[in-house]
């Protein structure tokens, strides 16, 4: 069996005669059954669009309807080999909306084959394709200019295309661009050298692909393994179980957990099958190590040049959802085994993928590629993307959908986490509240504006002022007019409005106060992340429950009038989505009980939960 292994990307559309060429290969190279081939043959003469000839798109088509009927095959794999070298061919569908699975197809590849239709030139989704294959780390990229036939092999038109390509090429940087003129349906420059093209003098598609350089080969660079889990299975028993993300270990080797920085030697290498002497990239093993290291799941054990660790991360995401990337907010990381929050801190700029401009940005949308800035709850050990993919990409997802939103590539530390150490602080939290004579505490007034949040909240601080207690208020509209001046309604505004709040109630908290927070704050992410600024216990949501259409009968800011005429847009219920509360901790179902009854309510829960006495 031929050793090395080429992961390849194809992308293009089905125009192109992208699935023509992808089947021919498979054809001449993979193992199609006999019965997959009688199929194919009859379907040529009923459906084909060769004139009763095989036409071979049908082989991949077919392959391609399963994925059309459902969206959980996002990208086809397939396999074929040659004397010299296996294949693995990711089929990238050529559809803008489709970046997800270029990117994740990409992710993986050493080679990118561009299709190109010889009457068409490049087109927009070529430069796409080629920036994104780029980006992600390809460096070798084939571009297949096809239909050769329908221009009449003219070398002319050839070079045209070529020219245009590496002249963008360049700007992407160090690109191995391999021009081939083929003609996918009659098969010239695939496998065999066309006589048609007699100008042509390079290799054919197969001969550049089994020529091209397995440039990521795992095993040549240094050790890494992400640690997935502690396996105690007895007393006497401690391994640590992953799969070697990058080179090679055998017993005796000295390795460090990155994050922590001490060291053992291997002892063994164990698998199901037994003990290794070697395990290289790729391979699923536990480590036991000759003595005790402190290690956990999601560190990294690797051996010299260490990882770098650090907590704010400069990187390439390539966004993936519906709902844009926001500067502010929060989401979960994933790299390597290792899980951890990430909040934007910065997005530096969006890239134009056609003209490779970078252009100044608030937030990302779907498909787009940014720099971004992000700050993690725990420092991370990585390399940077371009050196080790797999130590260097990672995943976001948000935290409560579990959607992988996002595919980062790390390009480099912000700062060094060991830089930096929090000043340490004697006059603390406990003895700012203990001189209070309290405990502190969020209460966060969530709901619909006109819900009457402002407010219960007001009778609420009354109250609690009355008993001595300490408290500050913040409310949406007071502080809009000072701190968070510079904001408005968009959601990205109100990304950074609650996350503004979120910080200053911690603040708050940390003087010792009772801070009661009045602001719609309709996104439950931004909640979550402000419950999580504060201890567990001190953060209580409560949600004002108020019925839109009772708002809008209320309306005591004549704000829904103005908004149903169109005054006023993304209002809040009406342009603009409201996230309710799941799980409050108080609910005040205002239609049940008036504004002093409600507050009562809140206090008697405080009182519950030892808050108040
Ligand atoms: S939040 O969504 O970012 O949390 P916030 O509570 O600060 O909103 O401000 C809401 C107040 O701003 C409302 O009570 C209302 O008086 C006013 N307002 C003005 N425009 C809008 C709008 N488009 N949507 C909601 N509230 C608005």
């Amino acid at each position: 069996m031929p050793e090395s292994v080429l992961r390849v990307l194809t992308c293009g559309s089905v125009d192109d005669g992208k699935s023509t060429l992808i089947g021919r290969l498979l054809f001449e190279c993979g193992h199609i059954p006999d019965d997959v081939f009688a199929a194919l043959e009859r379907d040529s003469r009923k459906y084909g669009t060769t004139g009763g000839e095989i036409d071979y798109a049908l082989l991949v088509d077919g392959l391609a309807a399963e994925r059309e009927q459902g969206i959980t095959i996002d990208l086809a794999y397939r396999y074929f080999e040659t004397p010299r070298r296996r294949f693995i061919l990711a089929d990238a569908p050529g559809h803008e909306q489709y970046t997800r699975n270029m990117v994740t197809g990409a992710s993986t590849a050493d080679v990118a084959v561009l299709l190109v239709d010889a009457r068409k030139g490049l087109l927009v989704q070529t430069r796409r394709h080629a920036t994104i294959a780029s980006l992600l780390g390809i460096g070798q990229i084939v571009l297949a200019v096809n239909k050769m036939d329908l221009v009449g092999f003219d070398r002319a038109v050839f070079d045209g295309i070529v020219d245009a390509f590496r002249e963008f090429a360049d700007k992407l940087g160090a690109l191995e661009v391999t021009a081939i003129p083929v003609c996918a349906r009659d098969g010239d420059n695939v496998i065999a050298p066309s006589d048609r093209i007699d100008w042509y003098r390079g290799p054919t598609l197969l001969a550049a692909l089994e020529q091209a350089e397995v440039p990521m080969e795992g095993s040549r660079r240094p050790f890494r393994m992400n640690v997935q889990w502690v396996n105690r299975s007895s007393a006497e028993f401690r391994g640590y179980a992953g799969t070697v993300a990058s080179g090679t270990v055998r017993p005796g080797d000295r390795i460090t957990n990155a994050l922590s920085r001490v060291s053992a030697a291997v002892r063994r290498i164990v698998t199901m099958d037994g003990d290794l002497d070697e395990a290289s990239q790729g391979t699923p093993i536990t480590l036991v190590l000759d003595s005790e290291i402190d290690v956990s799941r999601g560190d990294v054990l690797s051996e010299t040049p260490m990882l770098e660790v650090a907590d704010q991360l400069i990187a390439r995401v390539a966004w993936l959802d519906e709902t844009p990337l926001f500067r502010g907010r929060s989401y979960l990381l994933r790299l390597g085994a290792r899980t951890v929050t990430a909040t934007v801190t910065d997005i530096a700029h969006r890239l134009d993928v056609d003209t490779l401009t970078e252009t100044p940005a608030r937030e990302l949308h779907l498909n787009e590629i940014g720099r971004v800035t992000l700050s993690l709850s725990q420092p991370v050990a990585f390399e940077p993307y371009r050196s080790n993919r797999e130590m260097g990409g990672f995943i976001l997802i948000d935290r409560l959908t579990r959607n992988t939103v996002g595919a980062g590539m790390v390009e480099r530390a912000a700062r060094d986490a060991s830089d930096i150490h929090l000043q340490s602080i004697t006059v603390d939290k406990p003895a700012r509240a203990a001189m209070k004579g309290q405990r502190p505490a969020v209460l966060w007034f969530t709901g619909l504006s006109g819900a009457g949040k402002s407010t219960v909240a007001n009778i609420v601080e009354r109250r609690l002022h009355a008993e001595g207690r300490h408290t500050m208020i913040l409310d949406g509209d007071n502080v809009r007019h000072g701190l968070n001046r510079d904001l408005g309604f968009s959601e990205a505004d109100r990304v950074e409005n609650i996350r503004r709040i979120a910080e200053v109630s911690r603040l708050f908290v940390e003087a010792g106060l009772i801070v009661l927070v009045s602001f719609i704050s309709p996104y439950r992410a931004e909640r979550m992340l402000a419950r999580e600024r504060v201890e567990e216990g001190e953060f209580l949501e409560i949600f004002v429950d108020t019925p839109i259409d009772e708002c809008r009968r209320r309306d005591p800011k004549g704000l829904y009038a103005k908004a149903d005429a169109g005054a006023i847009r993304n209002f809040t219920g009406i342009d603009a989505p409201y996230e309710a509360p799941t799980d409050p901790e108080i609910h005040l179902a205002t239609l049940d009980a008036g504004p002093e009854a409600l507050a009562e309510q809140v206090i008697a829960d405080l009182r519950r939960r030892g808050i108040i006495a």
